[in-house]
């Protein structure tokens, strides 16, 4: 976490309200089924269902959206915005597939806490793990959500356990489950002291909540059996005992999470969930940049693109760069700085993703996402101000892990590939390098998906069939140094040299014995596997 400031005032109830986060899972512990409920009780949407219907909807414009469908999976992150009691929360989704952990990245550094979903049966599956130490690097607050609890899942005590254990975290429990499976009743409340009861027959119907004085209250009696009622008891007796008490900084730092216990479909504990984000959300934080820290309170507005998403609508060729607001009070029409070229622009559309369905943003805060259509001058990890040379920080490029020639399968549309390939590149779908030597592109990712993805993409919206065909190399580095030793470096390494979208020099390699004599024979140059985007 950042150092605030000495005295730091009060944030503007404007922004004070917000809470911008996004849900970490495993594909299938139920992230959609959860952010349809979350949309429901924000009144986003009137029925349960219209998420998935809006997707089809969407789905059906393109290959790409329907390898999203085929395979299950989530293949590109966005945000959306809903009202929940007095607060406005920003919910940005994640890419739920492990070969996208490069966008995810990026998309986590735009929120201020997560939400980790896990299956009550399952547990810590590997992508949550994977997850949950990109918010650990970035020490963000989590709040766990344990799903399916209508369904045989693990004991309590060793769900629990596990995420101790395996995400090295303290673990408080918010709500304290009765029963499982087919005699899930539902949940103690331990942080409010109430008995919330699940309704099998109306999925959509939020849970009775019952007010008890206690454990011992008769009317724990009148609604759950004996049985149940005695493990409930010597359960959260043993709770209190073995578990650390809820500690709210210890949840802003990062080193503790609450857990509620619920099921998604059944709305049992998502609105238990979502008092808890609005209670240990928490507001909009402060953001690293450089020279200096911006606050959310600060009068002047101030953000960053972290996703650059193009052909959201194949009509228009246009591009809509995802901006986080680091601070102030953005409005309709506002011209900020574009720091990476020192060039004003005029924001006259910006967008507001309300649900399923875009909407002009005529103003926005702190801690909120606006889309800013443009035509590819908003790179990830550019910054907007209101003239001062800020730059924040922290948002990688990471050097990809899997390397594979691109070819035009027309050579008479070579050219088209070119451009093809620059915007996938700027939208940081993949990397694309250009050798020094020979033709074509060498195109890198970071999970073998992909490649399907991006051929895919370069079919639909651009009408070129690719071929991706196997590369002598099998990582690159980013060679940093004095000019002129970069360039001679560069001259007696022809075969191996190529140049980054953005005309930085990169070395390819093929073993790791390639790096190793690079920084044995060249102490003048430093190779990374990471660059800032600039
Ligand atoms: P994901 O986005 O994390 O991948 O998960 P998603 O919400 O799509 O949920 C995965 C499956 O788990 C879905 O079933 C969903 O209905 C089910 N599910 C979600 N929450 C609960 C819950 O609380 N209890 C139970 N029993 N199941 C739950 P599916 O069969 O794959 O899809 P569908 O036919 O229901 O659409």
């Amino acid at each position: 976490m950042l150092d605030a400031p000495p005295n730091r005032p009060a944030l503007p109830p404007e922004i004070a309200r917000r809470r911008t986060f996004a849900i970490i899972s495993h594909p299938d512990a139920g992230k959609t089924t959860l952010t349809e409920k979350f949309l429901l009780y924000g009144g986003a949407i009137q029925m349960a269902g219209q998420v998935r219907a809006k997707g089809e909807a969407r789905r059906t414009r393109s290959d790409f959206m329907k390898m999203e469908q085929d395979r299950g999976i989530s293949v590109s992150a966005s945000a959306m915005s809903f009202d929940y009691r007095e607060f406005r929360f920003n919910l940005v989704d994640t890419p739920g597939h492990s070969d996208f952990s490069e966008d995810t990245y990026r998309t986590l550094t735009a929120v201020d806490a997560a939400v980790m979903v896990i299956d009550g049966a399952k547990g810590v599956e590997s992508q949550t793990r994977k997850l949950f130490e990109v918010c650990r690097l970035r020490d963000l607050p989590i709040l766990t959500f344990c799903n399916k609890m209508d369904r045989e899942s693990r004991d309590t005590f060793e769900i629990i356990d596990e995420i101790q254990e395996m995400l090295a975290i303290h673990v408080t429990p918010a709500s304290w489950p009765i029963g499982v499976g087919r005699e899930f009743l539902g949940c103690y409340d331990m942080l409010r002291n109430r008995l919330e009861l699940m309704d099998r027959a109306d999925r959509n119907k939020v849970a009775e909540s019952i007010k008890i004085e206690g454990l011992d209250d008769p009317k724990l009696a009148e609604h759950v059996p004996q049985d149940l009622r005695e493990k409930l008891i010597e359960e959260v007796e043993m709770a209190k005992e073995l578990l650390p008490a809820l500690d709210p900084q210890a949840v802003l730092e990062g080193h503790m999470t609450p857990i509620w216990f619920g099921s998604a479909i059944n709305s049992f504990g998502v609105k238990e969930l979502m008092d808890g984000i609005a209670t240990y959300g928490p507001e909009p934080q402060i953001q690293a940049a450089e020279p200096r820290q911006i606050a959310p309170e600060e009068p002047t507005v101030a953000g960053f693109v972290f996703k650059v998403q193009a052909n959201m609508d194949p009509k228009h060729r246009d591009r809509v760069a995802f901006v986080r607001l680091a601070s102030g009070h953005f409005q309709r029409g506002m011209k900020l700085t574009h720091v990476r070229s020192k060039k004003p622009i005029t924001v006259s559309s910006p967008v507001l993703f309300l649900a399923a369905d875009r909407e002009l943003a005529e103003e926005a805060w702190a801690g909120d996402i606006i889309g800013i259509p443009n035509h590819g001058q908003l790179r990830i990890g550019d910054t907007l101000t209101e003239g001062e040379a800020l730059k924040v920080t922290g948002i990688p490029s990471f050097a990809p892990e899997l390397l594979k020639n691109c070819r035009a399968g027309d050579p008479m549309k070579a050219k088209h590939l070119d451009k093809a390939l620059m915007q996938f590149a700027e939208e940081g779908a993949a990397k694309v390098f250009k050798p020094m030597v020979g033709a074509g592109f060498i195109v890198g990712v970071v999970g073998a998906l992909q490649f399907e993805v991006l051929a895919s993409r370069i079919e639909q919206e651009y009408g070129l069939p690719v071929r991706f065909e196997p590369s002598q190399f099998t990582s690159a580095r980013w060679v940093h140094g004095e000019k002129t030793a970069v360039e001679s470096f560069v001259q007696k390494n022809k075969q191996h040299m190529a140049t980054d979208n953005d005309g930085d020099v990169v070395y390819m390699t093929r073993l790791q014995w390639d790096i190793d004599r690079v920084v044995r024979d060249h102490p003048e140059l430093t190779l990374s596997a990471t660059k800032e985007m600039q």
